[in-house]
């Protein structure tokens, strides 16, 4: 891991935040067809106090979700959620020239829409965390068996801090997000915190290749932090007969 280095141009936090967002913003980052996901197994990693997942289960998709502070008591995560909703948004203001109007008009809007996917997401883990809709675990190691879900998604952890998560993590989380997934894997965004793409997506890719995965980057409609208009899809390429 690196040490982190504080920049003026870039969105620096001290840890990974507990930080999360609605089903909508989930929706328009990963470009997501509710319809054809109604039936299907989703798998949110590094899920946070997100609300994707009650709301996708609320239209249908058998959608679950993977953080490691799940376990928690849904009082200790609310308090999680509040505390880095504060920290976040106070970062989002320091910081305001990586934001651009679109998905929201303006930080306070985005900062609302956040505390209530935090809301929505700890009544839906109350509710469900026994059904094991929510489930303690993290990257680069996930408690799941090969290809089990049909999409997987995992936003706002690789790349982002990727001052503190080193190429090795990357590659790892990369090579695990596909192996659970039967379809794509989608991350989201492909760039850093200070907007920019990945330095070292290229050998990203060449040893996802080796690894027989395909990496492609795709454009998304989300348009708020600098350079958040591309995601990263992931997908085993099949033995050729
Ligand atoms: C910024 S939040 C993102 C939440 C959600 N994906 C979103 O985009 O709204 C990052 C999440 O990553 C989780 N996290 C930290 N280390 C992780 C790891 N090694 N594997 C998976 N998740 C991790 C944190 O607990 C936190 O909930």
């Amino acid at each position: 891991m690196h040490s982190a280095v504080s920049s003026p141009l870039s969105f620096d936090l001290s840890s990974v935040a507990f930080f999360g967002r609605g089903f909508d913003e989930y929706r328009s980052m990963f470009s997501l067809d509710t319809d054809a996901l109604r039936g299907r197994r989703v798998l949110d990693v590094a899920a946070g106090p997100s609300a994707f997942t009650a709301g996708a289960n609320a239209r249908g998709v058998h959608a679950t979700a993977v953080d490691p502070l799940y376990g928690l008591s849904a009082d200790a995560l609310a308090a999680h959620a509040s505390m880095d909703h504060r920290r976040v948004v106070a970062e989002m203001r320091r910081k305001a020239g990586l934001f651009r109007s679109g998905t929201f008009a303006s930080i306070d809007e985005a900062a609302a829409s956040r505390a209530e996917s935090a809301r929505v997401f700890v009544e839906d883990y109350e509710r469900h965390f026994v059904h094991g809709r929510y489930v303690g675990g993290g990257l680069p190691r996930l408690p799941f068996e090969d290809g089990v879900f049909d999409t997987v998604l995992c936003a706002h952890l690789l790349f982002i801090y990727a001052q503190r998560l080193d190429f090795g993590f990357h590659l790892a989380a990369c090579r695990e997000l596909a192996r659970v997934s039967r379809g794509e894997a989608r991350i989201y965004p492909a760039a850093g915190a200070d907007g920019l793409p990945y330095p070292e997506l290229g050998r990203l890719r060449a040893e996802l290749a080796a690894a027989g995965i395909a990496m492609e980057t795709r454009a998304t409609e989300h348009r708020f932090f600098a350079g958040s208009g591309t995601m990263l899809v992931l997908s085993r390429r099949r033995p050729s007969r």
